[in-house]
């Protein structure tokens, strides 16, 4: 009997709409089309389907998670801002014991005192921080891995 590919849903938080012109200097040219497309191709390379989701919006994110459960099997997810002070998407995260995949563009340790802690990091399995893009490809390879 063949089993249904796993789906694994990409969520991205406030302002990473604006990826590519948003301080190219941290974040880098590359839109989030781009990105979208990146994690496309390597989706078909390893045999996942993935849904992939932005927001601004705190609430829409943890609508985003509670819908995923029992649909997905992993998801990954960078909330932006929200990662240093969202105890909401924190809780979302517990109440549905997803996997999820925590990604930063930047190395959120190398930067202002603020962002340098994640609230919603110990929700997660594990979190891939200043690998840009590439982090995601990580996070969607870890996933497939550990939560199958
Ligand atoms: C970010 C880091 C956050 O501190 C920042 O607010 C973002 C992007 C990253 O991907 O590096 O919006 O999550």
């Amino acid at each position: 009997m063949s089993q249904a590919p796993a789906r694994i849903l990409v969520v991205n938080g406030p302002n990473l709409n604006l990826l590519g012109t948003r301080e190219p200097e941290v974040y880098g040219t590359r839109s989030l089309a781009d990105l979208e497309s990146d994690l496309r191709r390597r989706a078909a390379e390893l045999g996942c389907e993935i849904e992939f989701a932005q927001s601004n919006s705190e609430s829409e994110i943890i609508d985003l998670i509670q819908a995923a459960r029992e649909r997905v099997l992993a998801v990954i997810l960078n909330p932006g801002a929200l990662a240093h002070y969202s105890y909401a998407i924190a809780d979302a995260i517990r109440s549905t014991a997803l996997p999820v995949f925590e990604v930063h563009l930047s190395n959120i340790f190398a930067r202002e005192e603020f962002r340098q802690r994640s609230v919603v990091a110990p929700a997660a399995v594990a979190v891939i921080t200043g690998a840009g893009f590439i982090g995601y490809e990580l996070a969607l390879e870890a996933a497939l891995r550990l939560a199958r």
